[in-house]
């Protein structure tokens, strides 16, 4: 009787702790999120390039579909230096900080898409150097190495 409870006490704990872990928002897998990154920086100077010459503005949309797509990637991922935080409340903080400069990231090249859209090269082109100040920033803080 007091084995079978054990029993059944343990299997409850197992399939509680299985259930519980998808809800941790710490997904992290270094690989990804570095090739999420290098396919906006790809998609960024292709952006670049287009914006350069207004006659072929159009060629920067799917660019900047490519940069958001990346972006979303990028979101649903943690940098390394989040993850292996031990402080708990500190870990939160920065997971917070993150995907809340990732959000920003989005609106910027949402910004630069609606200005693609409406013609404004000049208007993308700002909206697209806010992006690059979100790199900066978020570099610094989430990729200490050289804060590029
Ligand atoms: C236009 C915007 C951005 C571009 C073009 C960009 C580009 C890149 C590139 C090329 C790398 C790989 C370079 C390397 O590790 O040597 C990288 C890594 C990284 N970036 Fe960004 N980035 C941007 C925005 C951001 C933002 C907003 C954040 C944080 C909120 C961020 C966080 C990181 C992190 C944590 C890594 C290291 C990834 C790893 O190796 O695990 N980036 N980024």
């Amino acid at each position: 009787m007091n084995t079978k409870f054990l029993w059944c006490a343990s299997l409850v704990l197992v399939a509680g702790v299985v259930a519980v872990q998808p809800l941790r928002s710490t997904p992290q897998d270094a690989g990804k999120l570095q090739a999420a990154m290098e396919q906006i920086d790809g998609a960024v100077k292709g952006i670049q390039g287009a914006l350069k010459t207004p006659d072929a503005l159009d060629k920067a949309l799917p660019e900047v579909w490519k940069a958001q797509r990346a972006t979303l990637d990028a979101k649903a991922e943690l940098p390394k230096a989040v993850v292996d935080m031990t402080d708990e409340k500190a870990r939160r903080k920065a997971e917070f900080a993150y995907r809340t400069q990732m959000q920003d990231l989005m609106r910027a090249l949402l910004d630069v898409e609606a200005a693609v859209l409406a013609g404004d090269a000049k208007k993308a082109d700002k909206a697209l150097r806010q992006a690059d100040n979100l790199k900066s920033a978020g570099h610094s803080q989430f990729r200490p190495r050289d804060g590029r």
